[in-house]
């Protein structure tokens, strides 16, 4: 029998059976399912239908035999109600027509209630509790202030972030005005996921990862940690970012029960430096999935041995599942950590 809260004992650090599993991404372009939605549907009207964004929520959970589903939306979603103009064009991914680079600019964008600007998730979130019916619960996600930013100054996608870093240090006042503005509606949104059904919320900070510590410590932290205090009460919070080495402290302090990290900090090693008071989530390399299931077992059991059993060890990935990924060896991935871990 598969227990059925095994994902949340493991978020309160209670022992459990075997180590949960879910993938970031794990609704996304590696099912041939969504390929074949994407082909009727532009991505913007998959998250804003509620029954087609449930559908997709609900895609791998059978198949992949994950122990938590994420529901299907964007980080960028918010952006749109707050008056920033978004677009996912072909290929190039998201493109913001209007950055805001200015005082003026970042005072004109919206305070927004979720429940009513955002009405379409928090419906597909109440259509796939009914669906789930408790079987596995269900997370909920927003980006975090930092990484929302980056992509509202730079307008996009970013390598160098230079722009995001040329207003944070030219301009402080501007950034925090930004920053406090981005964390209300990050507030308003995750609360409205929890009431809407969710069990579990992730913050993604997928960027912070290119900020010094000092920087991280003046720019970031403050901000985290009023949204990880403001959260409802009760529901386990996943902190996640990449290129994490130099921040795993700084992450711990700003929040989060259960911090998210990638492949290049061994898990043993950064569990050690966070301290067992927190759990920690992680850290396959997506492109191990790429190659054969004899490798994926090496490298899964690789993983669950630097955790040594400990209670509070969420597998994942260290980020998103690519979308070249063939399905047969993510199901292989996930019975491997469910066999090798059965305890
Ligand atoms: O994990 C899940 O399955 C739930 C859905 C989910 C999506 N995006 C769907 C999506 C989640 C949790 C996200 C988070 C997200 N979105 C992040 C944080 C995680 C990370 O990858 O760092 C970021 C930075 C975004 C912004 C975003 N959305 C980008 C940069 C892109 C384009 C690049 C890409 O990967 O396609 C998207 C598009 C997007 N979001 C897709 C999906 C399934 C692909 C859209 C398509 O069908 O073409």
């Amino acid at each position: 029998m598969k227990d059925t809260s095994i994902f949340l004992r493991a978020c309160q650090r209670e022992e459990t059976e075997y180590t949960p599993v879910w993938l970031m991404r794990q609704a996304g372009r590696f099912l041939k399912e969504y390929r074949a939605l994407r082909r009727r549907f532009p991505f913007l009207t998959l998250c804003k239908t509620p029954e087609l964004a449930a559908q997709v929520t609900l895609l791998p959970i059978e198949r992949l035999k994950v122990d938590a589903a994420i529901i299907f939306a964007d980080i960028l979603l918010p952006l749109e109600p707050m008056g920033i103009n978004l677009e996912f064009t072909k290929g190039e991914g998201p493109r913001i027509h209007n950055p805001p680079r200015s005082r003026p600019e970042v005072q004109r964008l919206r305070a927004i209630n979720a429940e009513e600007e955002l009405p379409f998730v928090m419906e597909a979130i109440r259509m796939v509790c009914q669906e789930l019916k408790g079987k596995i619960p269900l997370i909920g996600f927003s980006g975090a202030p930092f990484t929302l930013a980056s992509y509202i100054i730079e307008g996009g996608g970013s390598r160098d972030f230079v722009r995001t870093k040329a207003l944070m240090y030219k301009d402080p006042s501007c950034w925090h005005l930004l920053m406090e503005k981005l964390s209300e509606v990050i507030i308003s949104y995750l609360n409205a996921q929890i009431r809407s059904g969710v069990q579990a919320v992730q913050l993604f900070d997928s960027w912070a990862g290119i900020l010094s510590p000092n920087d991280y410590e003046e720019f970031v932290l403050p901000h985290n940690q009023r949204v990880f205090r403001e959260l409802s009460a009760g529901v386990p919070t996943i902190h996640f970012a990449t290129g994490t080495s130099g921040l795993l402290e700084l992450m711990k302090e700003a929040g989060g029960d259960i911090i998210g990290i990638d492949w290049r900090i061994d898990l043993g090693e950064a569990w050690k430096r966070l301290g067992y008071e927190v759990g920690i989530q992680g850290n396959l390399d997506p492109a191990v999935l790429l190659s054969s299931p004899k490798r994926i077992q090496r490298y899964v059991k690789e993983i669950l041995d630097a955790a040594k059993g400990r209670p509070g060890h969420i597998f994942n990935l260290g980020h998103g599942v690519l979308p070249q990924t063939p399905e047969e060896n993510v199901i292989a991935m996930v019975e491997a950590v469910h066999r090798l871990s059965r305890r």
